[in-house]
């Protein structure tokens, strides 16, 4: 089947645009339940979710790797269903299962790549080099990807997806399993592919700090749908003023601490943890000073009292009624889940 020419692509400013983007898996869960989102050039777009929220599934129909069940999406003003070689053309991708021949070292996946992307010959060598000392691997160059720890894989997978410039650049949580300093590093390279080469970054994370730091802009996604979406100062602005924890010294008072809390604060029932902790989230006028005062005048004492900013966890908890830390599959359970649904 030929493909419509680049030329009547339809006009789009965003680089990566979805509309009711929806997959249906064949006996299995609406994986992606109508997704819109918009991606602008050079923005990096966090998309944050729990275990088997469908991020991978978003990311694979948008790269041309799973075909869409419903809806339309285009990359690089492409559209994925029509003009999947055009947006190939026009993409990298590191994905979660990185294709690597465990028998190849760094280089020798290098030397294929470039080869394979069509690298003038003579350029080969110095941009393979470049690419894995920019990941960090020079020291394992020469290693069989084999031996390779997950978190070097990811790196190597990374270097890999940058051989033809792409403008617009998809990786399916390329931290995880990276240790602290690897993972410091990547977002480094990832601002800086964002900064000074203009590329457009649609990034997967499951972890807060991740989107918060890196991201321009975030989407959450759970069970298929974006329940949020903005820059993640007005997320969290949204949410409100900071929240105040209170654990009681003696168990016995929790009724009398939440009547404190009710009194000072917006108290919401469906938002304890129910581990004796009790939380509020101030109020305009009121500050911990008038809890403190109000807590000695009933004559409560406390275990411990913490104030906290709101988070990007505190959006997900606000959105979904639960904690974005340990939601959705469990990594082991979800060989025997596969059913979508969240517990
Ligand atoms: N090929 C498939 N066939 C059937 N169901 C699938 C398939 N791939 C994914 N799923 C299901 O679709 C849902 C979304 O999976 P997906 O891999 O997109 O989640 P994810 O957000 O990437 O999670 P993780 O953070 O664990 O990578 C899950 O319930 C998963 O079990
Ligand atoms: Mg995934």
């Amino acid at each position: 089947m030929s493909e419509s020419s680049p030329t009547t692509s339809t006009t789009s400013d965003a680089s990566i645009r979805a509309e009711g983007l929806v997959k249906q898996f064949k006996d299995g869960p609406r994986a992606v339940d109508g997704i819109d989102l918009e991606v602008a050039p050079g923005e990096i777009y966090g998309f944050l979710g729990p275990n088997g929220a469908g991020k991978s599934t978003t990311v694979l129909m948008l790269t041309t790797l799973l075909p869409i069940t419903d809806g339309r999406a285009s990359v690089g003003g492409f559209d994925v269903a029509t003009q999947g070689s055009h947006v190939r053309a026009t993409i990298g991708a590191a994905l979660q299962e990185a294709a690597l021949d465990p028998n190849l070292t760094a280089v020798e996946h290098m030397r294929l790549q470039t080869a394979l992307q069509g690298i003038a010959k003579a350029d080969r060598k110095r941009l393979g080099d470049d690419l894995i000392e920019r990941v960090g691997l020079s020291d394992a160059a020469d290693r069989k990807a084999g031996t390779y720890s997950g978190g070097m894989r990811r790196r190597l997978d990374l270097a890999l997806s940058l051989v033809h410039r792409p403008r617009i650049l998809f990786l399916d949580e390329p931290t995880t399993g990276l240790d602290p300093q690897s993972r410091t590093a990547l977002w480094e390279e990832v601002a800086r592919l964002a900064r000074e080469d203009g590329t457009t970054i649609f990034l997967t994370t499951q972890y807060l700090e991740e989107a918060d730091q890196l991201a321009d802009r975030v989407g959450i996604i759970d069970g298929g749908k974006i329940v949020a979406e903005g820059t993640p100062a007005a997320l969290k602005s949204e949410i409100g003023l900071p929240a105040v924890e209170i654990l009681p010294a003696d168990p016995g008072d929790h009724e009398r601490v939440i009547d404190v809390l009710r009194a000072n604060c917006s108290y919401d029932e469906s938002q304890q943890t129910g581990n004796g902790t009790v939380s509020g989230r101030l109020r305009e006028g009121t500050g911990l000073t008038e809890i403190v005062r109000a807590l000695d005048a009933a004559g409560l004492k406390v275990a411990n009292l913490a104030v906290h900013a709101p988070t990007l966890d505190d959006v997900f908890l606000a959105k979904t009624g639960r904690k974005l830390e340990g939601a959705g599959d469990d990594e082991e359970q979800d060989e025997h889940d596969h059913d979508g649904h969240h517990h």
